[in-house]
């Protein structure tokens, strides 16, 4: 099983969120990614994930995101959990994703909960959009789950973390919960645990194995290793 965050989709150029130059520097997370941010302002939300969404136009998956591809063909079962909201996991060749932080390709009516994918041109401006789900169009939000919401698929994550034998982690400080407790609930049942990042985050005493070092430079050999490991 692996989970990766914003730091495997850094050499893409998506900025992480709590590196130096990181989003939230720059934003209150109150203001952009919380329910009550998108009630009290949904213009400043909705602009703030359209660039998000048109940036995705501008940047293509690393050596990381292939090299995760490719581990996923050599091996019988594996599964990929990502906090990210881009799609470069796919782009990169990644079959079976599963997005627990919501995805930026789509969005979501606010009436229905429906998502549906909008990325052709003029879903990208600042306008707002409605969806078409509905008889009377309702608008739709971003389909990102934010600060004070349940993040997506946790059932299935759950089990998977109980069943997994190797749980890895990829560029994730860590600092966002219930991925963050993942690699102990793995941990106490026995998984080996791994870990991938450019600096040791807040739950380094969690892995029995660390790699630190960018992503993109240190997976392509990481992976080699692990499928010769597994033949
Ligand atoms: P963070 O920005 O908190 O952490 C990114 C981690 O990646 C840091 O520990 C960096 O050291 C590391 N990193 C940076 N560049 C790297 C590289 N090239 N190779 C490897 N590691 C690198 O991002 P996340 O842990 O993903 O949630 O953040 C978790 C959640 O917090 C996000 O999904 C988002 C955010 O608030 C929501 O919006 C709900």
């Amino acid at each position: 099983m692996v989970l990766t965050g914003a730091g495997i989709s850094a050499e893409s150029g998506i900025r992480t969120f709590r590196d130096n130059d990181g989003l939230w520097e720059e934003h209150r997370i109150e203001d952009v990614a919380t329910p009550q941010g998108w009630r009290a302002n949904p213009a400043l939300v909705w602009g703030f994930y359209q660039a998000r969404r048109r940036q995705l136009n501008e940047v293509e998956p690393n050596p990381a995101h292939a090299a995760l591809a490719s581990l996923e063909e050599g091996l019988e079962h594996m599964l990929l959990i990502t906090q990210n909201v881009d799609d470069l996991h796919e782009r990169g060749g990644s079959k079976d994703v599963v997005h627990m932080h919501g995805q930026l390709v789509t969005l979501r009516c606010e009436t229905s909960g429906r998502s549906e994918h909008r990325m052709d041109a003029a879903d990208l401006t600042d306008e707002f959009l409605t969806c078409n789900c509905c008889a009377e169009p309702q608008r739709l939000r971003p389909d990102i789950v934010w600060f004070g919401e349940q993040p997506m698929f946790m059932q299935e994550i759950y089990a998977a973390v109980d069943a997994c034998d190797v749980f890895i982690v990829i560029g994730s400080s860590g600092h966002v919960y219930p991925a963050a407790d993942l690699v102990h609930i793995a941990r106490a049942k026995g998984a080996r645990t791994v870990l991938v990042n450019a600096e040791a985050p807040m739950n380094i005493g969690a892995f029995d194995e660390v790699h630190l070092g960018k992503a993109g430079e240190l997976m392509p050999a990481l992976v080699e290793a692990w499928l010769s490991e597994s033949d």
